[in-house]
């Protein structure tokens, strides 16, 4: 429109054409404009990039505000849990050492006088559930020194560098407070070999790890405790002489440690005068710290549900049962299975009173509990840690016994042997594979890697050979010794306990899910 305005006065003078020329230059470019940009593409073109940085700044601080922030957790000598020594029982080398580190920090200058070094690192490591954290406690309630614990886990992070730092400021808090123990739990979760990790997050908080346990003045006091399941699993830089130069094992508890770890925690419960904690001890061969912690809590709760003033020998019985073999099922058997589950679990007590190694049988039921039909309790004299080639030869046999023993009364097998063949398979590669106890090269472990092709197959056979051996035995053994009676006209064994000092109804108890 004012272009043609424009070209329609053209004909005027030259002064007023100019005029409106001058006017019409910036009128006609205004609109094309956008903020300062010939167009609306090329103000996108230089913003938006910006735009998208900023959007992109702000949400990585927003995430990082909302991650989940990991102190190290203080413990202060007196506000610390009130475990101590006596708390914890079974475990008496792993309270030597430890107890040695306390002596160390509480009184320095004894040892220093004497040129004693405090050890840089003390490693418990040991099955779960042994008392490893446990042990941390005690110490933090008994040194006097300052305290801090962090969970390896905690260090693990999504971004890299996030772990280091958090290493580097748990160690710098605690140079600070020296004297001070500084506890990571579950080392297993940055301690592994390196080079396997992916992100190399993991492998750069170990190395931070490494680097702090080294750092340390003669003159800072830190002792650094962690507890590990599997020491195999930690790298070996951890290990070395000046980092973790001590390594304790935390086994679980022999029977007299098992029945002073009974005593600590049934010691807040009103005990019946039928409790015998010995015998408890003797019937939890195997079993951890943690376990029978849970049996003392299981018993007390089935007491309190019967309203029981005080706790029971049926209780612990129970509770026992349900910490070992699992809660009871529901599950509703045909009077068929039940009779041949009886005579499955027949099977197997008939080997342990025929077999001299084989531990004598304790109890035999047939309730279902958990993935169990029924099962054998067998219990040993006393602890082993040894065991022979025959004895293993033998616990194959007892094993085998259940389908054996199905096979001679009804004449057909069922799949309830399916975990009895498993542990047979299982013990007697480990004869051949780990033991060298198969029938040929006695002197050779088996490395499943570097074995030939042809090594490979004789061990195989080897194994077979071993499994055969066993229902060999077994045969020999049970064969002649059958009584010719109508399968399944006798009542199912079934092994009732009743208490005589209580009220509660009999029941079947307590067992090791041996079979089925
Ligand atoms: N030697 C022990 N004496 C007394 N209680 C124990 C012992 N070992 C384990 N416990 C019980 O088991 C629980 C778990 O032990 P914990 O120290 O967490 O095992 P870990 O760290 O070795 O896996 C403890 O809180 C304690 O109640
Ligand atoms: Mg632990």
């Amino acid at each position: 429109m004012i272009a043609a305005a424009t070209f329609i006065g053209g004909g005027g003078p030259t002064t007023h054409a100019q005029t409106v020329q001058h006017l019409t230059v910036p009128l006609f470019h205004a609109p094309s404009t956008f903020l300062g940009y010939p167009d609306v593409t090329s103000f996108l073109q230089a913003w938006l990039p910006i735009v998208f940085m900023g959007v992109l700044v702000i949400a990585v601080l927003a995430l990082i505000r909302f991650m989940p922030r990991t102190r190290p957790e203080q413990i202060k000598p007196e506000s610390a849990p009130s475990i101590g020594w006596a708390d914890i029982a079974g475990s008496d080398e792993a309270k030597e050492e430890l107890r040695e580190v306390v002596d160390y920090l509480r009184d320095p200058q004894r040892f220093r006088d004497i040129g004693a070094k405090v050890p840089k690192g003390i490693l418990l490591h040991g099955p779960p559930g042994t008392g490893k954290t446990l042990l941390a406690k005690a110490v933090a309630h008994e040194s006097g020194a300052t305290f801090f614990s962090q969970s390896a886990a905690s260090f693990v992070e999504m971004f890299v560098g996030v772990g280091a730092a958090r290493i580097r400021h748990l160690f710098k808090a605690a140079r600070k407070k020296s004297p001070a123990i500084v506890f990571i739990d579950e080392l297993d979760a940055v301690g592994g070999h390196r080079g396997f990790d992916v992100s190399g997050e993991r492998d750069q908080t170990l190395n931070q790890l490494l680097v702090e346990m080294d750092g340390f003045t003669a003159r800072k006091e830190v002792v650094v405790i962690a507890a590990s399941n599997l020491l195999e699993k930690l790298d070996p830089a951890l290990l070395r002489p000046g980092r973790f130069d001590r390594q304790i094992f935390v086994s679980p508890p022999d029977v007299a440690g098992r029945e002073r770890i009974f005593h600590v925690h049934s010691r807040n419960k009103p005990l019946a005068d039928d409790v015998d904690l010995k015998l408890l001890a003797r019937q939890t061969s195997g079993l951890t710290g943690a376990d029978i912690a849970n049996i003392c809590n299981e018993a007390a709760i089935v007491a309190a549900r019967r309203s029981a003033g005080q706790v029971h020998m049926c209780d612990f019985d129970a509770a026992l049962e349900r910490v070992v073999a699992g809660v009871q099922s529901r599950k509703t058997m045909t009077d068929h299975e039940k009779r041949v589950v009886a005579y499955h679990e027949a099977g197997h007590a008939l080997c342990g009173e025929l077999l001299p190694s084989v531990d004598r049988v304790h109890r035999i039921s047939i309730v279902p509990r958990g993935r169990a039909l029924g099962y054998t309790l067998n219990l040993p004299e006393e602890d082993r840690y040894l065991k022979t080639r025959e004895e293993l030869i033998d616990f194959m046999t007892m094993l085998l016994g259940g389908r054996a023993a199905e096979q001679l009364v009804f004449g057909s097998i069922t799949t309830g042997a399916s975990d009895d063949l498993k542990r047979v398979a299982d013990i007697a590669r480990a004869m051949v594979h780990e033991y060298a106890m198969g029938t040929g090269s006695g002197s050779l472990r088996a490395i499943d890697d570097g074995a030939a092709e042809a090594t490979r197959r004789v061990r195989d056979v080897e194994v077979r050979e071993l499994a055969d051996e066993a229902y060999r035995a077994h045969r020999r053994a049970v064969g002649g010794r059958r009584h010719r009676g109508q399968p399944g006209t006798a009542a199912p064994a079934r092994a009732q306990v009743s208490c005589p000092g209580c009220s509660c109804p009999p029941s079947t108890t307590s067992a090791w899910p041996s079979s089925r």
